[in-house]
């Protein structure tokens, strides 16, 4: 399920930045391609880890190019009408904004702010989808209150669309409830204090690279009944913010993901319409294995892979797709 989610992640990301999709680019934007273990701990670097470095500078050569091709499209699109359903792709309105302010919105600050969108965006989306869906096949309960209630909003002979989102609160509750057992990015991004100050009682000099364990808070028995347990119903009512810092799959502040909103709303959709579409199994009568890789980002150790089938009341409607 892994490439599938990815390869969907990447195209809704790839119709919004250039109008197109395009061949599934894990050689620069993959898994491992996000980053790099001496952004946590920089006295590797200083001792060239694994030519991590390197790497690094020829792998950010490649995705320049690629992404000042998509830049030079968008440049040749301009004048004549092509966009996604008549509105802008990110490249064109980026573009429109270095027609007005040329000396600033020059092609390395545009080529900076669509970067993250396949490098923050895509593999962290596609990891916490395989999640739920590994939660929800190893609760079978779940699955059920997550089907029933799309059935009971979406007419019969309908897809589920972007409008509906909002009006499955048990959805968002399971999406919350994977990201605090499995957030993608167990440690958040890390963070350098740029003056000396405080944190919980300790004094932390200029300079300091922080991290935040958000896995470690999103399981502590001192802030979550049964931390260890899938329980989705205990993010009811919950909306932004939970009391204190104990939720922050996205970090928090200043800093925090600025996909947030993207990422629930696709999540949500995606997952929804495959629980709305297909019969989901697991293979054999095992558990799904739910082992960690522990690494800078939190993902399976044995990819998940599942059964699925047409539902029967939706054959005809998948027919005509
Ligand atoms: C389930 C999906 C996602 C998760 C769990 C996630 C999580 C995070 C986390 C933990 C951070 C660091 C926050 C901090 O250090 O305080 C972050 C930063 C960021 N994320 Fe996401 N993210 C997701 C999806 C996305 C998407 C879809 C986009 C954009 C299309 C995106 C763009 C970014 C960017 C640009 C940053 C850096 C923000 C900054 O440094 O100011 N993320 N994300």
């Amino acid at each position: 399920m892994n490439s599938l989610f990815f390869e969907l992640v990447y195209n809704v990301v790839m119709v919004m930045v250039a109008g197109k999709r395009g061949s599934v680019m894990t050689n620069i934007f993959g898994p491992t391609k996000m980053l790099d273990i001496c952004d946590y701990i920089p006295l590797l670097r200083w001792a060239g880890f694994k030519g991590m470095e390197i790497d690094m500078e020829n792998l950010q050569k490649i995705r320049d190019g690629f992404l000042q091709l998509l830049i030079n499209e968008g440049r040749k699109q301009i004048g004549d009408s092509s966009s996604v359903e008549g509105k802008k792709t990110f490249v064109q309105a980026l573009l429109s904004m270095q027609q007005a302010e040329p000396e600033y919105y020059t092609d390395e600050i545009l080529k900076g702010l669509i970067l993250p969108m396949f490098t923050a965006g895509t593999h962290t989306t596609a990891l916490t989808m395989e999640w739920a869906m590994s939660l929800l096949l190893n609760h079978p309960n779940e699955l059920g209150k997550v089907k029933e209630e799309i059935d009971s909003i979406v007419a019969p002979g309908k897809l589920l669309d972007d409008s509906d989102i909002q009006k499955l609160p048990y959805l968002r509750c399971v999406i919350n409830e994977t990201l605090r057992l499995y957030p993608v990015g167990p440690l958040l991004v890390p963070h350098l204090s740029s003056k000396d100050c405080s944190v919980g009682g300790f004094d932390i000099p200029a300079g300091t690279t922080l991290l935040v364990n958000a896995w470690a808070i999103q399981r502590d028995p001192k802030l979550w009944e049964e931390p260890e347990a899938f329980k989705p119903e205990r993010f009811k009512g919950f909306e932004r913010g939970y009391d204190g810092l104990k939720f922050l799959p996205f970090g928090i502040g200043r800093r925090a993901c600025p996909g947030s909103g993207m990422a629930m709303r696709l999540m949500g959709l995606a997952l929804g319409t495959f629980i709305q579409c297909f019969e989901w199994k697991r293979e054999g009568h095992n558990l799904v294995d739910l082992d960690e890789f522990t690494g800078i980002t939190l993902s399976k150790v044995k990819p998940l892979e599942a059964l699925y089938r047409p539902r029967s009341s939706l054959t005809s409607l998948l027919s005509q797709l």
